[in-house]
């Protein structure tokens, strides 16, 4: 009973200390602070309503002295500059104003030096300026501040150094995704002993990487990632042992991978993608047990993978994608490497048959070993892959493509599947019994000189997106079921021997008609058309209807004007006969149009004048006739795109229309005002951007490699 009673004491004791109001001096900060906010999201009303103690206002919290501690206003929309003013507040110290719209200077000297500070979280604000140098401590133990996050503003300028030798307790400084420029700084491994995370990604730094930063023994996290650096990796660095996550990505260093490497035996993920590395991967890579990401993508590595990588069985995902790898893939024993779930080798030139030992990493949920020089069967045991949802092993000499599918035809989880550049001159395989394949979403079996028809097993892939098959010797008809692939975006049949009219299931395809609303899926991997450009999600993809370089042939019907979304129509090199259909010009999103080298013949419908997106038109090499359009779009574009037409006629033909040959659609004339203004602001604006995207549609829509 007694003891009770004295708890009851002690609480009623400390609940009347906490209940201490805040003190004049204190309010009178705060509400400076909110009167430099031209912004304040309610602040205002919430802090004056009513209650006059500033400790309890909304994001203030006090000490039992009613000294405010903590400012915390993260994403209340806040606006205008940070009021210097906080620093009336003595006893503070966490201050959280991340996600708002702060703009201005950071009062840094000042909030540092005069109150008790500990957190600063200004993360996501709209900060510039430099932060200039800070008043050193007259105290041995320098600065209280621990935390500074000034991440995603945009401070410019050098990194203040000599006067950080005053921040001896920081631990956290997050400066990524800023514009400072001048050297890496690493003062801090002098000043801070004890700093453990170091973010600088996202800057202008240049410069070599100080090897002062070997010094910071308890540096867990260093990302100096997407900066312009020179040089290498000193080796000094290698003796900061407490080292978790390394990342110099994009950064332009070069030179070797120093088997000093294997000294950092804390590594979790070592990030040195994108950037110029030559020689071997050093086998003391082995020694990094606890190592789950290895990403050494984009350089210029060289010779056998270590066998010693077998050593790292921690390893999740390894990219080794992009560089001059060689020998056999079988060096390593992937039986150890349980853990794995994606590895990408694509682009290197490495040999030999796939390891049977990746087969058993059954975690695995991605593997692309496209671009190498592998060869045989696919193997059996790649079924016990349960996880895996992306397979490419494009651009190889693998062979077999019935057995191949036989193999895959049960697997449920794969939805990205490339299969092409490989099965040279083949039969496409047309086994009824090829079903499963329920969530694939991308396939390609292109660029094989395949022979045979579109298979029908193809018609039961109900999730299909996109469909490679360019670039094989496919006979026969585009099938009447392809409308069932009711998901179908992207349809790539050029270069085959297809004959035949377009069919109206061909233009009965769901997504090309109207927007449809599907939840966008992210693959593991980004695929990629070309090298510029890469993809996470299906429906990110151009929408795409390529049957060029066939034996197609009738007229081009006017239903294609159902294909509303198309981003490219490509019928170039078939022998479609009859008018252009008026109907294209309903497709108003396409960016590519090519009709060249057919047996077309009459007029250019003016109203294609209304596809303003337009970058590239070709309409040569048919038998047009009549002149070309001097106004509008299409009058962009160059000679190329109307020759080899004997009857057209036009300014920049060599055969020009006299003058009795008026343009043939004079009611274009009789187009009210309004409509003409408008369409020259459209014109005006699309054809800026098509100048711009030009390059980019072109490479997009003509395709070469896709991993
Ligand atoms: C003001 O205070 C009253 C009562 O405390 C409350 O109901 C109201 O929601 C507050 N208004 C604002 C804007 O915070
Ligand atoms: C500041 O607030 C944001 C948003 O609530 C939060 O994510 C962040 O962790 C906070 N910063 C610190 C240093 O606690
Ligand atoms: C800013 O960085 C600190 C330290 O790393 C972290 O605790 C905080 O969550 C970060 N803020 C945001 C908004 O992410
Ligand atoms: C630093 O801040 C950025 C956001 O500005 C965040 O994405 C990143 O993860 C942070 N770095 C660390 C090491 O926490
Ligand atoms: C970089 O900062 C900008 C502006 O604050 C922000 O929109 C963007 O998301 C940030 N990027 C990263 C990677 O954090
Ligand atoms: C690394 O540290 C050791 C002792 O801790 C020292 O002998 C050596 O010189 C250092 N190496 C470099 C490259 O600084
Ligand atoms: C690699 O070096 C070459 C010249 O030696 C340079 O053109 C290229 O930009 C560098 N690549 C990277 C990723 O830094
Ligand atoms: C590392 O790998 C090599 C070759 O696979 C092996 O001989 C060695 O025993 C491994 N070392 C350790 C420490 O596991
Ligand atoms: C392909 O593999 C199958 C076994 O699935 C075999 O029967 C057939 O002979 C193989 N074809 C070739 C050309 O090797
Ligand atoms: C295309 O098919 C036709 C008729 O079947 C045949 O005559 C022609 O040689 C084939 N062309 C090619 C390039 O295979
Ligand atoms: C197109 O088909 C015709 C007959 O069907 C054939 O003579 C011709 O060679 C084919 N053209 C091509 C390019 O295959
Ligand atoms: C053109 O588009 C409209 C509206 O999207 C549609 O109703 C019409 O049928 C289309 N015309 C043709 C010829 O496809």
């Amino acid at each position: 009973m007694a003891f009770l009673g004295l708890a009851l004491a002690v609480l009623l004791l400390s609940m009347a200390s906490a209940a201490a109001p805040c003190a004049e001096k204190e309010k009178s900060s705060l509400l400076q602070f909110l009167a430099d906010l031209s912004m304040d999201g309610g602040l205002a009303m919430s802090w004056r309503n009513g209650t006059v103690d500033c400790c309890s206002w909304e994001g203030i919290t006090c000490n039992r002295h009613g000294a405010v501690t903590e400012v915390s206003l993260p994403q209340r929309g806040l606006k205008g500059h940070i009021s210097s003013d906080l620093s009336g507040l003595t006893a503070l110290q966490r201050l959280n104003l991340s996600h708002n719209l702060f703009s201005g200077g950071l009062p840094l000297k000042r909030l540092v030096s005069s109150t008790a500070m500990i957190v600063v979280d200004v993360s996501y604000n709209h900060l510039g300026g430099g932060l200039g140098e800070l008043p050193s401590s007259d105290t041995i133990h320098g600065w209280p501040l621990q935390v500074l996050n000034i991440s995603s503003n945009m401070f410019t300028g050098e990194f203040p150094s000599s006067s950080w030798k005053s921040m001896k307790n920081l631990v956290a400084l997050n400066a990524s995704n800023n514009s400072f420029s001048g050297q890496v700084p690493s003062s801090f491994c002098l000043g801070s002993p004890s700093i453990a995370v170091l973010d600088l990604q996202h800057n202008q730094f240049n410069g070599n990487i100080p090897s002062v930063l070997g010094n910071c023994s308890m540096l867990r996290v260093l990302m100096v990632g997407h900066n312009s650096l020179s040089g290498t990796i000193p080796d000094e660095l290698f003796n900061a042992t407490s080292l978790e996550r390394l990342s110099f990505r994009g950064t332009g260093l070069q030179g070797t991978l120093d088997g000093a490497v294997g000294k950092l035996t804390d590594l979790v993920a070592l990030d040195l993608g994108e950037n110029n590395f030559t020689g071997k991967i050093p086998e003391s890579i082995g020694q990094l047990k606890r190592l789950e990401e290895l990403y050494l993508d984009y350089n210029m590595l060289s010779g056998e993978l270590p066998s010693n990588l077998s050593n790292c069985t921690s390893l999740r995902n390894m990219n080794l994608m992009y560089n001059n790898f060689s020998g056999l893939l079988s060096k390593v024993n992937f039986a150890t490497l349980q853990n794995l779930e994606i590895l990408d080798i694509a682009i290197n030139n490495l040999s030999g048959v796939i390891p049977e030992t990746i087969y058993s990493c059954t975690n695995l949920i991605a593997l692309r070993v496209a671009g190498n020089n592998f060869h045989g069967e696919l193997s059996p045991r790649i079924v016990n892959l349960k996880s895996l949802t992306f397979l490419s092993i494009y651009g190889n000499s693998f062979t077999n493509i019935t057995k191949a599918f036989q193999i895959l035809k049960s697997s449920n989880t794969i939805r990205v599947l490339f299969m092409g550049k490989n099965f040279m001159c083949e039969a496409m395989p047309q086994d009824k019994t090829i079903d499963g394949f329920d969530n694939l979403q991308v396939l390609a079996i292109d660029q094989s000189s395949l022979t045979g028809k579109m298979p029908t097993w193809l018609s039961k892939l109900k999730n299909l997106e996109v469909l490679f098959l360019n670039d094989n010797r496919l006979k026969g008809q585009i099938p009447s079921w392809i409308n069932l692939l009711s998901r179908l975006l992207y349809l790539d049949l050029s270069n085959n021997n297809l004959t035949g009219k377009i069919q109206t299931a061909l233009l009965d395809m769901t997504m090309l008609k109207s927007i449809n609303s599907a939840y966008p899926s992210y693959f593991v991997l980004p695929i990629f058309f070309v090298e510029s450009h890469q993809y996470l999600q299906a429906n990110a993809f151009p929408k795409v209807l390529d049957l060029s370089n066939n034996n197609f042939t009738g007229r081009i019907p006017q239903d294609i004007g159902q294909l509303a979304l198309l981003n490219s129509l490509n019928l170039s090199f078939n022998r479609f006969y009859g008018q252009i259909p008026q109907a294209l010009c309903n497709l108003t999103n396409l960016e590519v149009l090519d009709l060249s080298s057919n047996l077309l013949t009459g007029t250019i419908p003016t109203a294609l004048n209304n596809l303003h997106f337009l970058s590239m038109f070709n309409i040569s090499n048919n038998d047009l006739e009549g002149s070309v359009p001097t106004e509008g779009q299409l009058s962009t574009f160059p000679e190329s795109s109307f020759d080899g037409n004997p009857k057209l006629c036009g300014s920049m033909l060599i055969h020009h229309c006299n003058a009795i040959e008026a343009p043939p659609n004079s009611n274009v004339m009789a187009r009210d005002l309004s409509e003409k203004i408008i369409f020259s602001i459209a014109f005006a604006v699309s054809f800026v951007l098509g100048v711009l995207y030009d390059q980019l549609v072109l490479s997009t829509f003509h395709c070469c490699i896709h991993l």
